[in-house]
């Protein structure tokens, strides 16, 4: 039932092209720059207008949710807040009628999301869901949604869930812009037609998975690894750190790359591998400054770069190739390759990649 993978987690990654594929069916039409969503078409009106938007999830799920922030940010003007359910519950948090919370959930049955959901519907707020089981609890209690269509996610770590998470992101903020009028049509033709070519840039971010495995020897004694992003590349870079730590137990953080030198930079010498999201995008030049500053305390620079890099390349000790596409579409091509780094690291590690110590698939306690 793996398909011929050693795990679920591997097969699961390289679902990808398929699962991000059956996220936009029946959703997209780049040739008239149009997006539908049917799960939320009742409330176009109530989207127009609205002032804020709030996300609540737990772990990878709220990664997708700060993916989620930029985007919609980003391209339909709307300001976004994004919370850990498991804190906004506790908050008394300032929610009204007016305002739409998006919950994210694999599963559909997270403990904590769901309280904050009711809370949220307590004080009238509009609740749209983003889930992947269909029909589970997180959906029957939102007022609208759409669905990730994944498929089954076996492994205990989120690959595929996650990437589906971020594409039904990406439909709702283009979504979003076309009712607001924030991006143009002509514009988003130009988005939609990229985006309908994202599954097979993804194919091609697979092919690096040999490199990687070679380059994962160098690093699965490491004791800690950082991982470095700026932009939407910060949350990318926060997945990469929690996929490795759950899966090898490899102590991993993520910041953003800025925030480096406010702290985390009393960490690196020789023995501390540093992950940098260091493509061709607007904070291009100041990732490599980061790197720099890594570099000159000998920190190994591990850096997931665009195609055809080489100022990165001359400066990394290993470099990782994304194809390039425009930057809203960056999170969905960096993960990748961060997914394979934990994977073939905790693989050579000896652990137990598709059910990892102390973790359950769905924590429906609080
Ligand atoms: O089912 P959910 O998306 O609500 O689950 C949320 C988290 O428990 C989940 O993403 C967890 O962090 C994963 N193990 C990450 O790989």
């Amino acid at each position: 039932e793996k398909g011929g993978f050693d795990h679920f987690m591997l097969k699961e990654i390289y679902e990808q092209p398929r699962s991000i594929k059956d996220c936009m069916r029946g959703r997209i039409y780049p040739t008239k720059g149009l997006v539908q969503l049917g799960g939320i078409k009742e409330y176009a009106d109530k989207l127009k207008n609205v002032d804020r938007i709030i996300i609540v999830a737990c772990g990878t799920s709220w990664h997708a949710g700060l993916v989620g922030e930029y985007l919609i940010e980003e391209c339909a003007r709307i300001p976004v807040e994004v919370e850990y359910a498991s804190e906004f519950r506790y908050r008394n948090p300032i929610i009204s009628e007016k305002d739409i919370v998006i919950a994210v959930s694999q599963s559909g049955e997270t403990a904590d999301t769901m309280a904050a959901i009711e809370l949220a519907k307590e004080k009238g707020a509009t609740i749209f869901g983003i889930c992947n089981v269909v029909g589970a609890s997180i959906p029957r209690l939102s007022h609208a949604g759409v669905y990730t269509h994944a498929g089954p996610e076996i492994g205990v770590a989120s690959t595929k869930a996650f990437t589906a998470q971020v594409t039904v992101l990406t439909l709702m903020a283009l979504y979003m812009a076309q009712q607001r009028g924030t991006i143009s049509n002509s514009k988003l033709v130009h988005l939609l037609t990229e985006l309908d070519n994202i599954p097979s840039l993804v194919e091609q971010c697979l092919k690096s998975n040999d490199t990687i495995r070679v380059m994962s020897e160098q690093f699965k004694d490491a004791r800690n690894f950082l991982f470095l992003g700026r932009g939407s590349g910060f949350p990318v870079a926060l997945e990469g750190a929690l996929k490795l730590k759950e899966i090898s137990y490899i102590h991993a953080e993520g910041y953003p790359a800025a925030e480096m030198k406010h702290g985390p930079i009393a960490l690196i010498d020789e023995e501390m591998p540093v992950v940098f999201i260091a493509t061709k995008n607007s904070s291009y030049e100041k990732v490599i400054s980061n790197i720099q500053e890594v570099k000159a305390r000998k920190g190994k620079v591990i850096a997931i770069v665009t195609e055809g890099d080489t100022t990165v390349k001359n400066m990394a000790d290993y470099t990782i190739e994304i194809p390039d596409a425009d930057e809203i579409f960056l999170p969905l091509l960096a993960t990748i390759p961060l997914q394979l780094l934990s994977y073939h690291i905790a693989v050579l590690r000896g652990c137990n990649v598709d059910q990892p110590r102390n973790l359950a698939k769905s924590v429906t306690v609080e």
